[in-house]
Formats: C-alpha cells, structure tokens, sequence
C-alpha cells in the first residue's frame, strides 16, 4: 500500500501487539454491552476499520456466526498477520487504508471504529468512508477516549510526568485524545440517524493485566516524545521504572481514559 492518509503516531514496536490485545480484552465486557444494544446477529456482514492485532473482529465473529462475514482493515500488515492466527473462518483481513478503503460501496450492516478517528484523525473524512461502505439502514459506530480520566492514586510524580508525555504526544502530532467529549454532535452532524451515547471507564489495580498500560503506550511513542521535546532520552528509562515500581505497589488503583461509544444509523 503506499503511504496511508492520518497521523497516527504509535511506533509498531515489539511489544505493541501485546499492548493493544491486553487493551482489546480489558474493553471486551463493555464493547459486548454496546453489540448488544446494537443488535449484531447472525448473518450480518460487520467491518472493523484500523483493527490492528484483531480489534472487535473475534467479538463480531461470535454474534454473526457461520453466515456471517467480518473484515478487519489496517496499514500495519504486521498486526495483520498477528490477527490471522486467531481468526475464526469468517473473519478476513486487509491491508488498506481507512480514509480510502477501496471496498464496494453500501455493503456493510455494521462498520465500527476503536481509537482511530481520535489517533490518526479527521473523524468527519473517516465517518464519511464509513458511511459510504454501509448499507442504508445500517449501524455505523465508533468508540474514543477522552485521555483526561488517566488518574492514579495514590499521586505519583513519574505517573504525573508519563502522562503529560502521552497526553503531549497526542496533542503534538494533531491527534486528539478528548475526541470522546464531542463525538455525540460529530457523529450527528456527519448525518447520521437514531445516535446512541454511553461511556465507560476501565478501573486498574496493581496485578491487573492493564496494569502496565502507561509505561508500555510511553515505550510505543517514545521516538516522537523525544522528537518534541517532551522528555529526553536519557531522563525516560528512569522515569519508566520509577512508575513501573510504583504501579508494583499493592495499593496503586488507576483509572483509565474514559472511552465514549456512539453509534448511529445511517439513512
Ligand atoms: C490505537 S490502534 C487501535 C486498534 C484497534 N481498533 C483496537 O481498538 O484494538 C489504531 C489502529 O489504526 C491503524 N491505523 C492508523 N491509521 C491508519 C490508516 N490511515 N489506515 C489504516 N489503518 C490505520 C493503526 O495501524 C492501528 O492498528
């Protein structure tokens, strides 16, 4: 593929597959909450645009059954190749690019989303590739964070420092970690019928498989971090170990970026 449109900016570094799978697993209770609420059934023909290592694609799988079909779009052919191992055999994956998929036009009842509009950006060009492959009557859906509920307790300063990095790093290269805030009137105002809002946070106790989520999304953004400026090179590994040894502790909770699903008809 040549180069995909976007500005996501997580290196695909050893490591990220792990990051994004324990991620997907930790969010699968309330991602099933918003299926259901959907309706998702057998037969439907559901596509999962930037689903990197499998994304929702197994989830959907299970709710469309044997007449069913999934695909699973990303750039990251390397992700790609990691879902294949545990797909069920009607889910299918591509390399392509979400703002431009190539796929026939009004053939999907289902096209969702996960952290791609808010990462790589534009979610109104995003919205309208969806829109273009979904059949009338369709669900499109999407589900982004707001990266403002990140909050340990009890405080720790390298906590505070690793966050402010993340949260810089988004902002820097133009992503947006609030989009959850305003993705209700975005999903709206791309014309979309019948829209739908609930939101979630993920609760982490030292131990938990999330546990280490900071210091890993820190590891997988670090060349960017230093390229703004943001941390230096030689300040980070002491910084990452300092926070890794405080989320060891017994008594360290932390909540995750608030997520908002919205999903939609389209007409
Ligand atoms: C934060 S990850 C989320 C993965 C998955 N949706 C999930 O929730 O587990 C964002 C994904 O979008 C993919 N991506 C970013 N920009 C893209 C583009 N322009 N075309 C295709 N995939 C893209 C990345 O490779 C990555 O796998």
């Amino acid at each position: 593929m040549s180069s995909p449109s976007g500005h996501y900016p997580i290196e695909a570094r050893e490591g990220e597959v792990e990051r994004l799978t324990v991620q997907s697993a930790a969010m699968a209770p309330e991602c099933e909450v918003m299926l259901d609420r959907i309706g998702v059934g057998d037969g439907w023909h559901c596509l999962d645009l930037g689903c990197g290592p499998g994304g929702i694609t197994e989830l959907l799988a299970k709710r469309t059954g044997a007449t069913g079909r999934v695909i699973g779009i990303d750039r990251n052919e390397a992700f790609l190749a990691e879902a294949r191992k545990f797909a069920s055999g009607t889910v299918h994956f591509r390399v392509a690019d979400v703002y431009e998929t190539g796929l026939a036009a009004e053939r999907f009842d289902l096209v969702h989303l996960r952290f791609v509009a808010s990462t790589a950006g534009e979610p109104e060009r995003l919205l309208a590739e969806a829109s273009r492959v979904t059949r009338p009557g369709g669900v499109i859906a999407l589900q982004e964070p707001d990266g403002s509920t990140l909050n340990c307790w009890p405080p720790n300063a390298a906590w505070d420092r690793l966050k402010a990095v993340l949260l810089g790093v988004f902002a820097g290269v133009g992503a947006d970690l609030t989009l959850a805030r305003r993705l209700y009137s975005v999903v709206r105002a791309a014309g979309l019928a019948d829209v739908q809002y609930r939101t979630f946070i993920v609760a982490v106790r030292a131990g938990d498989p999330m546990a280490d989520y900071l210091p890993s999304t820190i590891e997988s953004l670090r060349e960017t971090a230093v390229r703004l400026g943001l941390v230096s090179a030689r300040e980070l590994p002491g910084l990452l170990e300092e926070c890794r040894a405080f989320l060891r502790q017994p008594d360290t909770s932390f909540t995750m970026y608030t997520v908002a699903q919205v999903w939609g008809l389209k007409p």
